[in-house]
């Protein structure tokens, strides 16, 4: 065997299933040999004793440096963003080139590809398209994909960014005929809207109150109705940030029913309570997110679906805004109502020792599970496995050194982000990562951030999880306009 580039020894590693004692060798970026008892010489020996190895986070749903379409500023740049990923155990992002109204989605694909190669860890993106002309649909789409962009963003809400029925169906369509899978962001437009000028008209402008223009019930109509699109054109899609009960029963369903529907939900929903943005003043703003936070009861119902593989991936959704800041939360203004916060919070560095702490540490799930949820579940769904989301021969040596005993109480500094909160400041995580490689190289260590740049984009071939199950409700197949035996 040639000199190993490194060698981490006598850590635990998740290995597929199994949590053994395991050395790892790395050479030219890769994981070349697993075992045991190594002797093999290695350039840099890393003693990785009473740590858990794990296979690099891969975090599928994160917002970097998008416009926001108002006054508004997103605060991380690729560099920050990929130093709070680094930070949190995670080795590979997806975010998203998001096309506005009027844009070529091709042209910000490429201005966004150049953006990215700040990035100091591995980054795929998402094509978010608000906007499905015939050009962008038929000419742009279609290269895009080709070129290894393999998601498709939509949104059912928000003026101006949200796609009505017949738009939703035409990029189904399109992303069945070019082989990509479409995420989705399900939240009935119109009752949200309805029910925001009703409070706003009864004077109920606090951020408390925006939970209750987003009920569950706009989420699960949503949910329910664009499964019903997938499975009317028989295209494989992932739902995004389930937030309770409600839509989560629909997505059983649909599994049920042999539809190929994929279900992610974040740290979050799992941690943060509609009743926790009741806070003095304008604090509740910290905690603005859509779909909002929910009740104990739904956090109840998404372990269950957690631990049931219903819901497969656990995602941050990075959506980073500035609190105390024009061009964050207070956008319009410390006393604006909570329809024109800017929505989302930040959490790509929080998510692997949040949901380590809430899950593995109080007993809620087991190791193996966790590095499938944050990992490896994400690696497959969006075709990056098996060269992301294992540890493995022949893998990118992507790898957390873990203590899984550590107590940490979280602060906004650690996050290493452009923002000035975190929505768990202050709250004791047990579980932490030590170390980050990327690709045998390490990028974070002991709370220090160890690179600038590095990261590569990742292309995404065809892989076969995603193909459509060739079934449709009738004789007709839309897509292809055949009739099918
Ligand atoms: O509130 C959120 N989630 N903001 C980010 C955009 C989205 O909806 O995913
Ligand atoms: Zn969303
Ligand atoms: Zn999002």
């Amino acid at each position: 065997m040639s000199e190993l580039d490194l060698l981490v020894k006598g850590g635990e590693a998740v290995i597929g299933q199994d949590l053994v004692k395991s050395d790892i060798g790395i050479k030219d970026g890769v994981v070349t040999v697993v075992g045991a008892g190594l002797e093999a010489s290695a350039k840099e020996t890393v003693d990785a004793s009473g740590l858990l190895v794990l296979p690099g986070g891969v975090d599928s749903h994160v917002h970097i440096d998008q416009p926001s379409g108002s006054a508004a500023e997103m605060c991380d740049t690729f560099e920050t963003a990929s130093a709070s990923a680094a930070a949190g155990g995670t080795t590979s992002v997806i975010c998203f080139a998001w096309q506005s109204q009027g844009e070529s989605l091709a042209a910000i694909a490429a201005d966004y590809a150049e953006r990215a190669k700040g990035s100091r860890v591995d980054y795929a993106f998402h094509l978010t398209i608000t906007d499905p002309t015939d050009e962008v649909v038929e000419k742009e789409l279609p290269a895009l994909v080709a070129a290894g962009n393999r998601s498709i963003k939509i949104f059912m809400t928000y003026k101006g960014v949200g796609l009505d029925d017949r738009q939703i169906l035409r990029v189904l369509d399109a992303a069945r005929r070019n082989k990509a899978l479409v995420c989705v962001h399900a939240e009935n437009n119109a009752l949200i809207e309805y029910l925001t000028d009703k409070l706003l008209a009864a004077g109920l402008t606090a951020p408390k109150y925006f939970p209750l223009s987003k009920p569950s019930v706009a989420e699960r109509e949503a949910v329910q109705r664009v499964i019903a699109f997938s499975e009317a054109l028989d295209v494989p899609i992932e739902i995004f940030h389930v937030s309770g009960a409600g839509p989560a029963a629909e997505i059983e369903r649909a599994q049920e029913r042999g539809l190929k529907i994929w279900a992610e939900t974040c740290p979050h929903y799992l941690t943060i309570v509609a009743d926790d943005l009741d806070k003095p003043g304008f604090e509740g703003a910290k905690l603005i997110f859509g779909p909002p936070a929910r009740t104990a009861a739904d956090q109840e119902a998404l372990w269950d679906y957690i631990r049931r593989g219903i819901i497969s991936v656990i995602s941050s959704d990075h959506s980073p805004s500035r609190y105390d800041d024009p061009k964050g939360k207070k956008v319009a203004g410390e006393d604006a109502p909570f329809s024109v916060i800017p929505n989302g919070v930040p959490g790509l560095a929080a998510r692997m020792p949040v949901l380590f702490s809430e899950g593995v540490s109080k007993g809620r799930i087991d190791i193996a599970k966790f590095v499938d949820l944050v990992s490896t579940a994400p690696a497959k769904l969006f075709g990056l496995y098996p060269r992301k989301g294992t540890i493995a021969i022949g893998s990118d040596a992507d790898l957390v050194l873990w203590d899984p005993q550590k107590k940490v109480t979280l602060t906004n500094a650690m996050m290493h982000h452009g923002g000035d909160y975190t929505p768990w400041e202050g709250v004791e995580v047990i579980g932490y990562p030590v170390a980050t490689y990327l690709r045998g190289r390490a990028i974070f260590r002991e709370g220090e951030i160890l690179v600038e740049g590095g990261g590569e984009h990742l292309a995404r071939p065809e892989y076969p999880m995603i193909e459509p199950n060739g079934r449709f409700p009738t004789a007709f197949n839309p897509v292809d306009r055949t009739l099918v035996a």
